[in-house]
């Protein structure tokens, strides 16, 4: 696999063709790269809402307006919308869910071995919390990884993506009620195939050179 080619030929889709939907069997590929991203110890501080058909789409366009509103049709005619969500806090029910699944999937060769990894991952998710006071920006920087990881893996399948800070958050929570699930919108991506006039498909990428963004030691 040419992985650098795939950096290099994916693209922000700015015009998506609305007649063309993702396959259901690369959809399900596209769930499990998500599910499978990684994080620090393993936190998993996010929620995904996958929207397919046109009234779901129809309310995360919602939040799609005003300043946020060259973004709108990017969500109507794509064929799949994610909204990358972030946990409010690392609390108790979820670690001990984590903690349990990682046993249930035979992560333990010695059953003491389940105690000391809860107890690392805590100290890890009390730090963030009560000593530098940034488990948000900590909770966001794992859905972030979660965003590069997709990302890839659509270009990687020949599926595009455009990723979205652009929209309002309070409009988006109030139509997904997500902080009633103790859940903050961070970033939208619209996946799907490009359209045939998708003026950004045809320029060049653009990145600072290797000798500027890379030390070699
Ligand atoms: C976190 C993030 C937020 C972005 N928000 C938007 C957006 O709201 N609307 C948009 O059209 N593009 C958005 N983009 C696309 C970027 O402008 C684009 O990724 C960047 O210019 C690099 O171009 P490329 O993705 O085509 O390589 C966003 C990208 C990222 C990673």
């Amino acid at each position: 696999m040419d992985i650098a080619g795939i950096a290099q030929t994916r693209y922000t889709t700015k015009a998506f063709d609305p007649s063309r939907t993702i396959p259901a069997s690369l959809m399900a590929q596209l769930r499990t790269v998500l599910r499978l991203s990684p994080s620090s110890v393993n936190s998993q501080p996010w929620h995904f809402v996958v929207a397919a058909s046109s009234g779901a789409k129809e309310r995360i366009a919602k939040a799609m307006q005003g300043p946020y509103a060259y973004n709108e049709p990017k969500v109507l005619n794509a064929s799949h919308v994610v909204v990358l969500c972030g946990k409010a806090a690392l609390d108790d029910a979820h670690l001990e869910a984590i903690v349990a699944q990682e046993n249930r999937d035979g992560r333990f060769l010695a059953p003491e071995n389940m105690a000391t990894q809860d107890k690392s991952r805590r100290f890890y998710v009390n730090l963030h919390r009560d000593e530098w006071k940034d488990e948000r920006t900590w909770i966001d920087r794992q859905v972030y990884l979660a965003l590069g990881t997709l990302l890839l893996a659509a270009g990687a399948v020949g599926v595009d993506a455009c990723t979205m800070e652009g929209f309002d958050g309070d409009a988006l929570d109030a139509e997904l009620g997500l902080s009633r699930r103790s859940l903050r919108p961070l970033v939208v991506v619209a996946l799907g195939y490009r359209a045939a006039d998708d003026f950004n498909a045809g320029l060049p990428k653009s990145r600072l050179p290797e000798d500027v963004v890379l030390t070699e030691l």
